[in-house]
Formats: structure tokens, sequence, C-alpha cells
């Protein structure tokens, strides 16, 4: 188990060494309000590190940063849109700094409890995680590639059309650690509910079903939309999903191609997500949908690990880890459906449900106190699945993400739900 521990925490080393080893000008440039300058992410990623894994967690303990200098890694103190005026470490201060915590870090893992050892995937986790806000800030960021077009993906197939039947039914929702020891607070407990039937989107919406919205005028009629998502779409002149352009081209990690009809669309808002689902004569999913049509197998009566079973992701069953730089096109991965028969729903997109971000009947904070607690009730949707983007020890099915419901530089697209009547 300290082996596996140990390779996580060097591959999400690995992926952040890939999307960081660029000039001083690169990572020190704000490339948009939206998002950290790189080198913000970098430093902070190591100053977690330190705090959770030296220091016990502990922030009044000396860390190897001086206490100011360590302060301006702290993401509630600091917006993103003014990190970059910090007097923040150089990246080569940077790199020497997590480089540092890392090397005292894998000695410490060498003499730790088997019982001891969530810390380290909490702190692996969160790696994973601004990997990904790393990626969004090289999505954002302008001028010529410098990542390259991405590894080549499965190809897609051909999807019987429309949606699954989930029957009504309990299902156990959220997960133990016992089960799960590396899940989060917010996954945390276990618990059955029982929900009424619905239907949900075989495979999530594409660009070629997006484009048809767009042509119908979907964006200019406001009956598809809520009040505060009308008001919003007006507000920010939203026409299209971000990155989109109107000649039918998109813009993708520098690269300027034709918008692949086949992906799964993605950099669509909630309130977008939702007014297509009104066009198309449906509603998003509840999470509690969502993850029951995810993991939950009828048959046995029982959880699955993941959507296709209990064995470990492979590339074959999901596109996770973040080399494709896209989705995958839909009918990519027929091995990965779930026990009803729904697929890509780990990858590729994160996917907006219409719930709110609460917690579980249960729920107890984990040594990362703040993580979800600070965010219980606010003015967020859940999203699940994960991206592309994301880190394979970095989402399961009761992983819960949340944003906030004008977001979409993050990676996010949509499938449908509709009721059973
Ligand atoms: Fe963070």
């Amino acid at each position: 188990m300290r082996e596996t521990t140990a390779r996580g925490l060097e591959a999400a080393r690995e992926r952040t060494s890939r999307l960081t080893d660029f000039d001083d000008h690169e990572l020190t440039t704000q490339h948009s309000a939206l998002m950290s300058p790189l080198v913000w992410d970098l430093a902070h990623i190591g100053q977690q590190e330190d705090l959770w894994l030296l220091r016990g967690g502990n922030a009044a303990a000396q860390g190897l940063l001086s206490a100011k200098v360590e302060s301006l890694y702290d993401a509630f103190e600091h917006p993103r849109a003014r990190r970059v005026a910090l007097p923040l470490l150089s990246p080569t201060e940077a790199r020497g700094f997590i480089a540092e915590v890392r090397g005292r870090v894998l000695d410490g893992l060498e003499h730790a409890d088997e019982q001891g050892l969530f810390p380290y995937a909490m702190v692996e986790q969160h790696e994973q995680q601004h990997v990904e806000t790393m990626l969004a800030t090289h999505q954002l960021r302008d001028g010529s590639p410098i990542l390259g077009h991405g590894a080549p993906l499965p190809p897609g197939r051909p999807v019987p059309e429309g949606s699954v039947l989930v029957p009504a039914g309990p299902a156990t929702l959220g997960v133990d650690g016992d089960q799960e020891p590396w899940s989060l607070d917010n996954e945390r407990p276990a618990h059955t509910v029982d929900l009424p039937a619905f239907r949900i989107g075989r495979v999530p919406v594409t660009n070629a079903q997006w484009q048809e919205f767009v042509a119908a005028g979907g964006y200019d009629e406001q009956r598809w939309w809520s009040p505060r998502g009308w008001a919003h779409r007006l507000e920010a002149g939203l026409e299209r999903p971000l990155f989109w352009a109107a000649d039918g081209s998109r813009r993708r990690f520098g690269l300027v191609e034709d918008i692949a009809p086949d992906e799964p669309v993605q950099h669509v808002c909630f309130f977008e997500a939702e007014a297509y689902a009104a066009w198309a004569g449906a509603r998003l999913p509840t999470e509690q949908e969502w993850e029951k049509a995810c993991a939950w197998d009828p048959e046995r009566g029982r959880r699955r690990r993941w959507p296709w079973g209990d064995t470990e992701w492979t590339p074959a069953l999901a596109n996770l880890g973040g080399d494709a730089l896209r989705p995958a096109p839909v009918g990519a991965y027929p091995a990965g459906a779930s026990a009803y028969g729904v697929e890509q729903m780990i990858g590729d997109v994160w996917e907006w449900t219409s719930s709110g971000f609460e917690p579980w009947p249960g729920f107890t904070p984990m040594l990362y106190a703040d993580y979800s607690a600070p965010f219980f009730g606010g003015d967020y949707r859940v999203l699940r699945g994960g991206s592309w983007a994301v880190g394979g020890a970095a989402v399961r099915p009761s992983f819960r993400n949340w944003d906030l419901p004008v977001r979409r530089q993050i990676f996010s697209g949509v499938r449908l739900a509709w009721d059973v009547v």
C-alpha cells in the first residue's frame, strides 16, 4: 500500500511537471482573470503537501516557508484574479520548494503506518485536482500551442439512440471509508435512497446536437432558459460554448480546428445545460439519479466500484488521465458501460446535475475540514463523473465536484434525463 501511495504521488508530480516545464514568462503570466498564474498552483501544491503531510495539518507549526510567504498560497485569502500581484516564489524557487517537500514526504512515508495513509491520498488527489485546474489555465492561454495535439483515443461507434430506463427502487449512494478508503468527506457515508423511475441519456450530449440547438435559435429564445439563466445569457453575451467560433471552428490548447461532431460538448455552464435540456424536452439528472445510473447493480442489489464493475480503471474503459487533451467520441467505451448500459459516465466531461451541493446525511468533515463544509448550501451545482483531464486516482462514481452555475472554463458537459410518467 505504501508503494502504491508513493507511485500515486509521483504520477501526480509527473503531470504537474509536464504542465509547468515552461519558461518563467509562461508561469508568471496571468492567462485569464478566472485563473491563477501557473506558478501559484505550483507552489500551492507544495504548501498543501507541507501542511498536511509534514505538519499533520497544524498551520501554526513552522513549515518550510515563512508564515508570511505561506499565506500567499491560502486559496481562501487571495482570489485568483489577484494572485499575480502577490510577491510569489519564482518558478525556480517554487520547483525547489516542492521538490524539498516531496523528498521529506517520501522519507516519512517509508515509516508511515498503513492505517495512516489517508492524508497522503488526500494530498495526491489535491495535486491531481490542481493539474486539472492548470489544464484549464492552459486552455485559456492565448498564443501558439505548447501542449501538442493530445494522445490518440479509441474511435466512437454508433450508439443506440436516446436513453436508458432506470426502474424505480432503492440504491446505495455514497461510500464508507472501509470500501473506498481514499474517498473524501463529501462522498461519505453510504446511505440508501429510493428513487422513482427515470430515464437517462445513454451518452453525453454531443457537439453536433449542440450545434442543432444553436442553429435552432436556442440562445435567442428566452423560453428555454430559467430567469437567472436568461439574465446571465444576456449579460455575458452567451451565443455558443466557450472556445467555439461563429465559423464552426473551435480553439483547443492553442490549435484552431473543426468542431468534432461526435465528441461530448464541453465548456458549457449550468445555465446553458439547463436551457439545452429544456429545448430537448428533457431535464438534467439529479446527482442521486446520476450516481444510481453509474454505480448501482440492480441484479446483485449492490454498488459497483466503477460503472463497469470492480476492476480498476484502464485506458480501454474510460478517457481519464489528461493525455488526450479532449473528450473521446461517443460510443468509444462500450466496455465501460454501467449495469444499466449507460456509457461514458466516468471521464470525458464533467456532467452538470440539477442538484445543489449539500452534505449527505451523517456527513463528518475530514482532516482538511474546509474542503467541503464551507461550500455546502452555497450557489453551487454538483458535477459528476470527472473529465478527460482528471487523474484516475482522483475520481470515483461517488466523487462530487461543485461549481458556480456560470462557470464554463471547466471541462463541463451535459447528460440528459427524463421523468417516467
Ligand atoms: Fe488547492
